[in-house]
């Protein structure tokens, strides 16, 4: 219908995709995110919702999909800097377990749309033993804002594109205040991070918005060279291993490649046996403890011909096929410049391949159903 074409192009305000505009509106969304969620005189967070809840013992995150990236991903700030034993798991594999309740125990459901099946399922089983849920949840009014005891909201925006981009990166964020928020009121963050981390997230927006454009081009330089590629391996360890779950989900989402993230660590263990010319490997090698590690991985990689592109801070001349620089930024918030170029290079290959980004074949938005 034309009239109907004509509004959604007037939606996608110049870009050729909903995917592309949500990706480009991602240093809005930390803009957004982060409104109302600091004190900036005493350079602290502010989550008033919590103040009243008592710290949780342990949390359990419950997910799906690209949410359950996210959930990934915050363990380690919420472990680190809140010192609480964190769990994460796939929605649907939680809820049909006996899972262990204790009332001084947590359930993080993290959800775009709030509408997740097996998601509002483990919520509800939860609660049913007398836990408490706390939903990290993109739409006002949806099931998960509803049900959950409490609810953050992720100030994302409507999220049109089936590929969750600008969602993931509003969870991360709200997840890296959640757990700076909790390690300050439990007395475990080491001195001037939390105030540190917040010049990082404030500064963000601005070198965000001018890599943005750059991160675009090197991925459409790279689609070329790797459109023949049949199966992706995706590397990285520690924060980068949930970031390299994202980067081959993305992939496989909407340009139908098989890829598969990977402990970069667990390789020698089996999936190394695959590699050849025609299996390139996307390493997330960013300038972190664990790096000699993940380039001692890089360099099996290429004992056996496979070929590697590196997502790497600008100064690190890896000896790979193709390096991808970023620009450096202060520990975990290297993620919000890793995280758009795992989408672009996503959303390249797919354009590069003719496919169709904003619908890609047999997924939806959001799964109502089992
Ligand atoms: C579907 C979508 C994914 C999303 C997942 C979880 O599979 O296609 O993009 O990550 O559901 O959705 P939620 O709304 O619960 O975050």
């Amino acid at each position: 219908n034309h009239i109907t074409w004509d509004f959604q192009s007037a939606q996608k305000g110049g870009y050729r995709h909903f995917m592309l505009k949500e990706i480009f509106e991602q240093p809005t969304v930390i803009t957004n995110c982060l409104a109302g969620r600091l004190d900036l005189k005493n350079r602290t967070v502010s989550l008033p919702e919590l103040d009243a809840l008592e710290i949780p013992e342990q949390i359990q995150i419950v997910a799906c999909g690209t949410s359950y990236h996210a959930g990934l991903w915050g363990q380690h700030l919420l472990e680190s800097w809140a010192q609480i034993p964190v769990r994460v798991e796939i929605a649907s594999e939680f809820r049909y377990r006996n899972p262990i309740f204790k009332s001084e125990d947590m359930i993080l459901a993290i959800s775009q749309s709030g509408e997740t099946a097996d998601t509002l399922a483990s919520m509800r089983l939860a609660k049913e033993h007398g836990v408490k849920v706390l939903g990290l949840c993109n739409v006002v009014g949806s099931s998960v804002a509803r049900e959950a005891d409490t609810t953050i909201l992720t100030q994302a925006g409507p999220e049109i594109s089936v590929a969750s981009t600008k969602a993931m990166c509003s969870q991360l964020i709200l997840l890296t205040l959640l757990a700076l928020y909790w390690g300050r009121r439990k007395q475990t963050l080491p001195a001037n991070v939390e105030s540190s981390i917040i010049t990082g997230l404030l500064d963000l927006p601005q070198i965000l918005e001018a890599e943005l454009p750059l991160l675009r081009s090197r991925a459409q330089e790279l689609a070329p060279a790797y459109s023949t590629a049949r199966s992706f391996f995706y590397l990285g360890r520690g924060m980068s291993f949930p970031l390299a779950l994202e980067g081959a989900l993305k992939l496989k989402e909407i340009s139908y490649i098989h890829a598969e993230g990977y402990a970069a660590g667990e390789m020698k263990h089996g999936p190394i046996a695959l590699i050849e010319p025609e299996f390139p490997t996307f390493a997330l090698a960013l300038n972190d403890a664990l790096l000699p590690k993940t380039v001692s991985n890089l360099v099996e990689v290429q004992a056996r011909n496979g070929k590697v592109i590196a997502l790497c801070h600008s100064g690190f001349d890896l000896e790979v096929d193709h390096t991808w620089e970023i620009p450096n930024a202060q520990g975990p918030l290297s993620t919000f410049l890793a995280l758009p170029a795992l989408q672009l290079f996503a959303y390249e290959m797919a354009v590069y391949l003719g496919k169709d980004v904003d619908q890609p074949r047999n997924l939806a938005k959001s799964v109502t159903v089992e």
